[in-house]
């Protein structure tokens, strides 16, 4: 089985993916444009071969360097985990003609407006939407779709130039600052909870799911730099606020044909027990969810993954054991971490149910808390009871702080 993988060395988790991989037994060929002697200890060691192209995103040019220096070798798959590498895996697979998801059934997962319109077409729960090019397609969007609104990129990520707009006057502000988006969504706002419905699947069936919880709504953290933002994978899946998510989230699944890899949902539960679509990947969710799922099952998800996409199969256990919550820190200051506080205690009162932790060392400069949620460091906690979780994750977020200067 060999697999040509999309970037093995960044961001910091594409290394687990491809160990998961040589762990099953396949032959890795990494796949991108940093020097094999950059790549993170645990690629290298589990890469059979590696490809350096000089940009990812040059991609009529990486299709061409693949073809060249892989003249003679077979290739199996071609994987990405890593949503800018969607599409140019798709058509690597066509190029070598590999098996896997194509160019057309990678599109509706890339191009949030087209993912809507596949899904309302099954009847599905999407927000009501527009796709808007210019200043004045938004403003007819907005009078048709009506206040609040939601406006952001068609391909985004990471919450980027996403705003909420509750008026007219609030529109005409934010339309300078999209300015340099090329295509908008401008959507009806859904208020509510939002959550995610994560899968592997192999030839359309779903081997392992989990899902997660967001505290605040994402929006929230990342407009609000003081909050120290929560995912918690949920203990009781089968709890019946639930169901409708899980529901939409299959019948999503079947609509956009998705039949093997790592699906990642977002959707929102409304007060009245609606649940409304947010958007899927045809990828695993970032900011360390994946370790999430490994803390709630005891089970190694990375593993799974390379299990399914290469031999259609899922052989692990899965018991849900604990809930899990991962917990972002931004320090308070700017520049370098000088102190942190409150761990020692944390871990005196919670003892075992801190599992990791992942800070920044004293030193070390700041992340950029608007361009990556993982910010200054993330703790794992976890307990079988859910409103048990909750408080220590709570207290994490208030109790541990990280100060910069
Ligand atoms: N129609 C909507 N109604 C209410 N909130 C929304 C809507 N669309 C987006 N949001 C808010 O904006 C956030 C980001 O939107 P979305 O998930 O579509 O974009 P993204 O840039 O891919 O985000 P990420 O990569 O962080 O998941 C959502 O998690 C949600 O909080
Ligand atoms: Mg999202």
């Amino acid at each position: 089985m060999n697999v040509l993988f999309f970037s093995p060395g960044f961001p910091s988790e594409m290394p687990l993916f491809v160990r998961g991989l040589a762990e099953v037994g396949a032959r890795v060929i990494g796949l991108g444009d940093q020097p094999a002697g950059a790549l993170p200890e645990v690629a290298r060691r589990a890469l059979t071969h590696y490809v350096q192209v000089g940009s990812l995103f040059d991609e009529a040019g990486v299709v061409r360097d693949v073809q060249r220096q892989l003249r003679g070798h077979h290739i199996d798959r071609v994987e990405s985990v890593w949503e800018p590498g969607m599409l140019l895996a798709a058509r690597l697979r066509e190029a070598l003609g590999v098996p896997g998801m194509t160019v057309e059934e990678t599109r509706p997962f890339r191009d949030k407006t087209l993912m809507k319109e596949v899904l309302q077409r099954a009847g599905l729960r999407t927000p009501h939407h527009a796709r808007a090019t210019t200043g004045g397609e938004c403003r007819q969007a907005a009078e048709r779709i009506g206040y609040p609104l939601i406006v952001k990129p068609v391909a985004g990520a990471g919450s980027a130039d996403t705003y909420r707009i509750d008026g007219p006057a609030d529109l005409e502000s934010v339309l300078p600052r999209i300015r340099h988006v090329a295509e908008v969504s401008v959507e009806e706002f859904i208020d509510g909870e939002e959550f995610t419905f994560d899968t592997i699947c192999h030839d359309g069936r779903i081997a392992y799911f989990n899902v997660s919880w967001y505290r605040p709504r994402p929006l929230l953290q990342r407009t609000l730099e003081w909050v120290s933002p929560q995912t918690v994978a949920l203990r009781r899946v089968e709890a019946e606020h639930l169901a409708p998510g899980i529901e939409l989230g299959v019948k999503s699944l079947e609509a956009l044909g998705f039949r093997t890899g790592f699906t990642h949902m977002e959707w929102f539960l409304k007060e009245d027990g609606e649940a409304v679509f947010g958007e899927i990947g045809a990828r695993p969710p970032g900011a360390r969810s994946v370790e999430l799922m490994n803390y709630s099952c005891d089970i190694d998800v990375f593993r799974g993954w390379a299990e399914a996409v290469c031999y259609k199969r899922f052989s692990q256990q899965v018991r849900r054991l604990y809930n899990t919550a991962i917990i972002f820190k931004r320090a308070q200051g700017t520049g370098r971490i000088q102190r942190i506080d409150g761990i020692a205690s944390l871990h005196h009162r919670f003892g075992p149910h801190i599992v990791g932790a992942e800070l920044l060392p004293i030193g070390a400069p700041r992340r950029d808390w608007q361009q990556t949620l993982l910010s200054d460091g993330w703790v794992f906690v976890r307990h079988p009871d859910l409103e048990t979780t909750l408080r220590i994750a709570d207290a994490v977020g208030t109790d541990l702080q990280m100060y910069a200067g």
